[in-house]
C-alpha cells in the first residue's frame, strides 16, 4: 500500500511549521490538552510516539517520567528538528514509517500518535502491529482528523449567511472510504476516510478495549478570546481514542 511522505515537501514543510510556530492553533488550545488528559502515569514506562514530528510530545513524555522513548517518524525534515530541538538521553528518533513497525522487535508500554492516521493508508495493519509490539495491558492512544473532516471530497465545506457566518457543513460521502487528495499549502496530499465504526471495529476486533473518546469542543474561556472556534460544535475538528490492550483474542 502507498506511503507517502508530505512533510519532507519543502513548501509543505514551511506551511505547516509557520502553523505550529505560531502558538494560537487548534493543535494546542484542544487536540493537545486531550491528547495529554488520556495520558497514563507515565513514570517508568517505555513510550512509542509513531509520526512523533518535531519531537515536542516525546520531550514531555521524558518530563512526565517515562524511562524511555521511542519517536518514529517518515519524514526526515521533521526529524531533524526533532533532534536539534527535543534531544534527550532517553529519546531515540527514528526515520520509519509506521506501516513497516513490524520491523521493530521491541516492547513497549504505551504507544502514542498524534494526527498522522489520516496519512495512512492501511490502518488495520498498523493496529495489528501495535498489538504485537505493546506488553500485556498495555495503552495505546491516539488523535486523528475527525471522520467528519476526512470524508470531504470536494466543493464548499461550509453553508454560509450573507455575512459569511458558517451555517452548517455541508456533508457527503461520509460512507464511502478511502483516499482523499486535498489541497494544504500544495496540491494532491493524500489522506485516507474511514467511518467511525470502522476505526472502532478494526481497534475492538485486533483486541484493544476502548476506554474513552474525546471530540474536542472549546470552553466558555476560549470562546471568549477565539469565537471562530465556535464552528466546532457544528463539526469537531480531531478524534481522539484511549484504549487497553486486552489478551483473549
Ligand atoms: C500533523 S504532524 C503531527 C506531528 C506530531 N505528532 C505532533 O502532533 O506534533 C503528522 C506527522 O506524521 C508523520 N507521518 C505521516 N505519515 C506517516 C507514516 N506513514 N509513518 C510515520 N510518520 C508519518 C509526518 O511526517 C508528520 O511528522
Amino acid at each position: 500500500m502507498a506511503k507517502q511522505n508530505i512533510y519532507d515537501n519543502a513548501i509543505f514543510y514551511e506551511g505547516y511549521k509557520k502553523i505550529r510556530d505560531n502558538n494560537i492553533n487548534a493543535n494546542n488550545l484542544f487536540e493537545i490538552p486531550a491528547l495529554f488528559s488520556m495520558m497514563p502515569d507515565l513514570k517508568n514506562k517505555r513510550v512509542l510516539d509513531l509520526g512523533c514530528g518535531f519531537g515536542e510530545h516525546c520531550k514531555r513524555f521524558v518530563e512526565n517520567g517515562a524511562s524511555k522513548v521511542v519517536g518514529i517518524d517518515i519524514s526526515e525534515k521533521m526529524l531533524k528538528v526533532a533532534k536539534e530541538e527535543n534531544s534527550d538521553a532517553k529519546i531515540t528518533y527514528i526515520n520509519m514509517a509506521m506501516e513497516d513497525l513490524a520491523q521493530m522487535k521491541e516492547q513497549f508500554d504505551v504507544v502514542v500518535s498524534s494526527l498522522a492516521f489520516h496519512y495512512v493508508e492501511d490502518f488495520s495493519g498498523v493496529v495489528e502491529s501495535i498489538y504485537h509490539i505493546l506488553s500485556d495491558n498495555g495503552m495505546f492512544i491516539f488523535s486523528q482528523e475527525n471522520p467528519l473532516c476526512t470524508c470531504h471530497t470536494g466543493g464548499n465545506r461550509w453553508t454560509k449567511d450573507e455575512n459569511g457566518k458558517k451555517l452548517y457543513l455541508n456533508l457527503a460521502n461520509y460512507g464511502v472510504e478511502g483516499e482523499r487528495e486535498s489541497v494544504w499549502f500544495v496540491d494532491n496530499v493524500k489522506k485516507y476516510h474511514r467511518t467511525f465504526s470502522t476505526i472502532v471495529n478494526t481497534l475492538v476486533e485486533t483486541g484493544f478495549s476502548i476506554e474513552k473518546m474525546i471530540e474536542p469542543l472549546p470552553s466558555d474561556e476560549i470562546l471568549e478570546k477565539y469565537p471562530e472556534y465556535n464552528d466546532l460544535f457544528h463539526k469537531p475538528d480531531f478524534l481522539l481514542i484511549k484504549m487497553r490492550k486486552i489478551n483473549f483474542y
